[in-house]
């Protein structure tokens, strides 16, 4: 994978230290409330189960699939969410983790979906924010960075379902991205 990587643009210091705040944000924010995490699989995967582990009380934790890219590096018009979340969020503090918001399409929607189901309160908290190719007025409320353009790879995020495995946030080099739209 090494010989793929054009730059790393967020190392695992640089993470570690940034969960390490947005968990004592979190704690803060959420301690003593009925805390419900729904996560956004398979993106938000390694994000979650670092953050997770930082709480040092009990929560609350579904996931629900969706999946817009595949091959392509550019967002399809239509976000598929294929499994629902299973357990009760009725008067809950919910808050939906993923990977990153992009265009928007997918926190819109699950949002969307889930405030049908009454949660006492709705937030977001993503990895990554890419302002530059927004389409919806979406805006997290717990984010740790905001990047530019280029479409990045590792820390659960993949290209073509690789690379979620490295443990940093990394650009590829141009000739491994097969449908470069970007
Ligand atoms: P949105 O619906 O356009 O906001 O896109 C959100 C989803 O697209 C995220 O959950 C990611 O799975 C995926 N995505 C967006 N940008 C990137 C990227 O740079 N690398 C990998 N996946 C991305
Ligand atoms: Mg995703």
């Amino acid at each position: 994978m090494e010989k793929d990587i054009a730059k790393i643009i967020i190392n695992e210091e640089q993470i570690r230290n940034k969960l390490l705040e947005l968990a004592k944000t979190l704690v803060h924010d959420y301690k003593g409330k009925e805390w419900t995490i729904i996560a956004i699989l398979n993106g938000s995967l390694v994000f979650l189960a670092d953050l997770i582990r930082l709480i040092p009380f009990p929560i609350r934790l579904d996931t629900i699939d969706a999946t817009t890219y595949g091959e392509s590096t550019f967002p399809k018009a239509e976000t598929k969410v294929i499994r629902q979340f299973k357990i009760d969020i009725e008067d809950k503090h919910v808050l939906v983790i993923d990977d990153i918001i992009d265009t928007g399409n997918t926190m819109e929607r699950v949002l969307e979906d889930i405030g049908k189901y009454n949660p006492k309160t709705l937030k977001s908290c993503v990895l990554l924010n890419r302002v530059s190719r927004r389409r919806y007025n979406i805006h997290p409320e717990y984010c740790c960075f905001d990047i530019g353009d280029d479409f990045v790879v590792g820390y659960g995020l993949d290209y073509n379902n690789k690379y979620r495995n490295l443990p940093f946030i990394a650009v590829l080099k141009d000739e491994c991205y097969r449908a470069r739209v970007l």
